[in-house]
């Protein structure tokens, strides 16, 4: 089947205003701040998609070693007549699930849902043409924001892979999990990829990686913005910073400014002191006590909990009750 043409609830225009909202809101407060959504242009979801393939980055690696080894049992467990993927993007881990389901029979739609148009574009083409009689409704949305839009009809799984849950804040991820619960029914299913707590000498070279893939992530942000809102950041005035908040259990990535600037976007003046931080992820990692917490409060049963052998990434399987 070919796929079905993208559906679109996110215009342009909300995204320019989101992202004018939260350049002011983040670049205006005391402790400057940008939400990580802003990292995904076109070139941004390449850089992403290089550092899955580094070799310090790990989680990518891991994930895929669990859903290679239980995409059956959840394919069997939830018995889906609908995937929806959250955050997309490329959705090739998600093919293992595909898979699964295309060996047990059953599935009918696949409903990748992603903020980015390039990314889904290429995604929903590749996978209608590679999986024969799958229905496949790409849409364009925040999965912070559509959840109220997801498809009904037929038991549902929803797939939140790659540990993006991480970069909510708590407060955030409470609220997600709520509104995600509220979106589904009694008896439909969550499975959810969380990376794991672990040695911070593992962990920080992930988002340090040696090449400088990560960095230029990073610095895409300054790009996007200097694009989209005319700014004029100097993004090679900024270094990487990758740090481990060890209260809070979570990497923090950082620009840190290395000379004194002053940047013109919108119609702020924002002023950089020498050495001045700005925070632009927090990722955040989990024990699975805490998976397990997080998720009862919002409604869900952990059915299931696996790991790959090492023990580096956990993956969820959930039942909205
Ligand atoms: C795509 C959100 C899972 O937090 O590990 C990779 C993004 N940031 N390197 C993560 C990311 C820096 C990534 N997620």
């Amino acid at each position: 089947m070919t796929a079905e043409p993208l559906e679109i609830y996110l215009e342009q225009q909300d995204l320019e205003r989101g992202l004018r909202e939260d350049v002011r809101a983040g670049l205006t407060a005391a402790a400057k701040w940008l939400p990580p959504k802003w990292f995904y242009d076109s070139r941004g979801s390449e850089l992403f998609e290089e550092i899955t393939r580094l070799p310090e980055y790990y989680p990518t690696r891991a994930e895929r070693v669990v859903l290679a080894e239980h995409a059956d049992d959840i394919a069997a467990v939830t018995g889906a007549k609908t995937l929806i993927e959250l955050g997309s993007g490329s959705s090739e881990k998600t093919r293992l699930l595909l898979d699964a389901f295309t060996r047990q029979g059953g599935l009918g739609t696949f409903v990748p849902l992603d903020v980015s148009v390039s990314a889904l574009a290429g995604s929903t083409a590749q996978i209608a043409a590679d999986y024969p009689g799958l229905r496949v409704r790409g849409i364009v949305g925040d999965f912070t924001r559509q959840l109220d839009r997801l498809p009904t009809g037929g038991r549902r799984l929803v797939a939140f892979l790659g540990g993006t849950i991480g970069n909510l804040l708590p407060a955030e991820r409470a609220e997600f999990l709520a509104a995600m619960r509220a979106a589904l029914e009694a008896g439909d299913w969550l499975l959810l990829g969380t990376d794991l707590v672990k040695d911070p000498a593992v962990i920080v070279p992930a988002y340090d990686d040696a090449a400088g893939v990560t960095a230029e992530f990073n610095r895409n942000v300054l790009h996007v913005i200097n694009r989209e809102l005319g700014a004029d950041f100097d993004p090679d005035a900024f270094t990487h910073v990758a740090r481990w908040d060890p209260s809070h259990e979570w990497i923090e990535m950082r620009l840190r400014a290395t000379r004194p600037m002053r940047v013109r976007v919108l119609d702020l003046t924002v002023e950089f002191a020498e050495g001045e931080e700005l925070r632009t992820e927090v990722s955040a990692k989990f024990r699975p006590e805490g998976i397990a917490a997080e998720l009862g409060a919002a409604g869900f049963v952990a059915s299931e909990f696996w790991t790959d052998p090492q023990g580096l990434f956990g993956v969820t399987l959930a039942r909205a009750c």
